[in-house]
């Protein structure tokens, strides 16, 4: 796993953009996994300014969210779906015959699953997945306990879980309760993975998620088994890492080891 520890939230979303810019640069039809939350707003608005004032062209790629509320219709601005609209996909050239985000507000849920599955199988899997991390270490709504086999389906919302996004919500009992969410299987099978994470709520799950045992107690650590996972961090989230002069030593002089392998 390859750590970046940047100074502040702003130069977290710079590089955590620039990351993704490059691998669409690199492949015209890549295959995006994306995320909601806070974390990933400002890398949004930077990829939206990289579109716009640089010319990134997202009209050939497609995207997966990794996630959506049980109960919530997709123009409800708490959906996921909504969020997404709102904070990228109204902002850039994507086509949206390829845009998928997963639907809460359906009579078939566990149909819809296991046809959100065979979507990215037709897409041909997933090039890049981005994650954010919740302070229960859950990487989409993969909660404490969820197999590293598992793959999208319905999942009951942690009290944490609950409790962290009723700050979106009037009352905390408006909250839906469950979540149809990619599995861990699912999210581990992309090519690469890029999770960030930032503020000091988040700097114990990130320690214990990148320097602890692998656990499905924290479904963030699936990561250590990832073929390709890199983190952005910010100082704050950065701030219980044990090993950061090697994380930053590394950062540094990159280039002396993409000198012997090559990209
Ligand atoms: C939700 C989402 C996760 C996200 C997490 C953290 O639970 N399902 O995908 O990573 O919130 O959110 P935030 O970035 O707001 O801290």
């Amino acid at each position: 796993m390859e750590v970046i520890i940047t100074s502040d939230y702003e130069e977290m979303s710079r590089i955590s953009a620039e990351l993704i810019a490059q691998e669409i640069r690199y492949k015209h039809d890549i295959v995006l996994g994306l995320a909601t939350g806070d974390t990933p707003v400002g890398t949004y608005q930077e990829l939206i300014r990289i579109h716009k004032e640089e010319g990134l062209d997202f009209s050939k790629i497609t995207s997966f969210n990794l996630d959506e509320y049980v109960g919530l219709p997709p123009l409800h601005p708490n959906s996921y779906n909504y969020f997404m609209k709102e904070n990228l996909f109204n902002h850039v050239n994507v086509n949206p015959a390829n845009i998928y985000v997963p639907q809460g507000h359906i009579e078939d849920p566990e149909h819809f699953c296991f046809w959100y599955e065979a979507q990215i199988q037709k897409a041909g899997g997933i090039d890049l997945q981005v994650l954010g991390i919740g302070r229960d270490g859950h990487i989409g709504f993969n909660e404490p306990g969820s197999s590293f086999a598992s793959r999208t389906r319905i999942k009951a919302l942690y009290k944490e879980t609950i409790e962290d996004n009723a700050r979106f919500f009037s009352h905390q009992d408006d909250v839906p309760r469950f979540a149809v969410t990619m599995g861990v299987g699912t999210i581990l099978e992309a090519r690469k993975i890029l999770l960030i994470a930032n503020g000091e709520k988040k700097a114990d799950i990130v320690a214990e998620f990148i320097e602890g045992p692998v656990t499905s107690q924290i479904t963030a650590t699936a990561l250590q088994l990832s073929k390709s996972a890199t983190v952005v961090l910010d100082q704050e989230a950065a701030s219980k890492l044990k090993r950061t002069e090697y994380y930053n030593w590394v950062r540094d002089n990159k280039h002396l080891v993409q000198k012997k392998v090559g990209r």
